[in-house]
């Protein structure tokens, strides 16, 4: 057996209701739980739908996650749990669980931020995170590129898309193209049997023009824009649509800007290292042209299980924090939907308690 902290991590920020257990830099269980099937019907996720799912599901992935892990609950030394940013409600499922149970067993209690537990996931893969790294964020939610000088305690972005995140882009292009949601996986599959070079979609915020301001910024929503005309046009003529030929063309448009980025953050810091976190690294096209393109650089990206929402996440960055002897949060941590990226760990008693001094009245 490995040493460490052992950390039982929780992850409830949209429809996957995640709870795992690490010890140190092993993961000992990944349970998840998805209401994504429920959410198809939707076609996107509905907030109340995810909320009642992370309830009903709760009590047995964390029963699977104990097993599987082969620990009690008592023998944890710290809690961590997704504090942010994801749906309110959804979060606060796993807060008040994680609260409470951290009440219980007295154990310390971290509230994290789900943007960099995306990236602390690598650890439990590659081993420690070699920082300074850069790293590249693209899930359903956020696409950014940032500085990692520290996971625990030190990210700073560096650009990031200025409307439509990489994963929400696939989920809107797959619907146009009848494909069910969440539109990532069946765009990469339906992939394989197109031409990425069919059509010339168009690369956002690539242009000379474009890189005095937004050289590490990302814009998708003139691609999807251009979809969809390309297939109006089509329909118009009444032509079949080629559906292969469009998720490829469309895919090699937004990996190649992902790409391009990443490797310019890297060549523009003189940083080695590139680590991929978020549900869209699971692309396998994105995964295939980094290893191309990456040269001598250290390019590190988590297997598809470890890249979608888990808990293994969240356990990860908190056995980091704990390793690093950084402060857990006070009780009270809350839910925040919008949590910046830079925010690691919430302090607790954000809201609702005043800070030490306010309302003392001098004089
Ligand atoms: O990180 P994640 O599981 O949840 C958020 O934090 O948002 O990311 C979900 C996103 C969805 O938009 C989904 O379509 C996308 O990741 N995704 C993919 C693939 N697998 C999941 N996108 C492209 N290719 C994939 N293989
Ligand atoms: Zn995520």
């Amino acid at each position: 057996m490995t040493a460490g902290p052992l950390v039982l991590g929780i992850e409830t920020s949209c429809d996957e209701t995640g709870i795992a257990l690490v010890r140190g830099r092993t993961l000992l269980a990944d349970a998840v739980a998805s209401s994504v099937e429920e959410q198809a019907r939707f076609g996107g996720v509905v907030p109340e739908v995810a909320s009642r799912a992370h309830l009903e599901a709760f009590d047995a992935t964390m029963d699977r996650a104990t097993a599987e892990a082969g620990v009690a609950l008592s023998d944890v030394d710290a809690i961590a749990v997704t504090s942010g940013p994801g749906l309110v409600g959804a979060l606060l499922v796993g807060v008040s669980a994680a609260e409470g149970l951290a009440l219980a067993l007295d154990r310390p209690i971290y509230g994290v931020n789900h943007l960099a537990a995306h990236v602390a996931v690598d650890r439990l893969v590659h081993g420690d995170i070699p920082e300074p790294a850069i790293a590249l964020l693209v899930s359903g939610g956020h696409t950014s590129l940032l500085r990692v000088d520290d996971v625990t305690l030190d990210v700073t972005p560096l650009g990031a898309t200025l409307d439509d995140a990489a994963g929400e882009a696939f989920d809107k292009v797959a619907r146009l193209l009848g494909l069910p949601f969440p539109g990532g996986p069946h765009i990469d599959r339906a992939a394989v049997e197109g031409d990425p070079t069919a059509i010339d979609f168009p690369r956002g915020l690539t242009s000379p023009r474009d890189d005095a301001e937004h050289r590490l910024d990302f814009s998708f929503s003139g691609l999807k824009t251009a979809v969809v005309r390309w297939l109006r046009a089509r329909e118009a003529a009444g032509e079949a649509v080629p559906t292969a030929d469009v998720a490829a063309a469309f895919q090699e448009a937004v990996t190649d800007v992902l790409v391009t980025k990443a490797l310019r953050a890297c060549e523009d810091s003189g940083i080695g290292t590139l680590i991929v976190g978020g549900g869209v690294a699971a692309n396998s096209r994105l995964r295939a042209l980094l290893d191309q393109r990456a040269g001598h650089l250290d390019v590190r990206v988590p297997p598809p299980s470890l890249c979608t929402d888990n808990g293994a996440m969240v356990a990860a960055l908190g056995a980091a924090l704990v390793e690093r002897g950084r402060p857990p949060s006070a009780p009270g941590i809350g839910a925040d939907s919008s949590l910046p990226v830079h925010e690691i760990v919430v302090a607790a008693m954000r809201s609702g308690l005043p800070p030490p001094g306010a309302g003392i009245v001098e004089g």
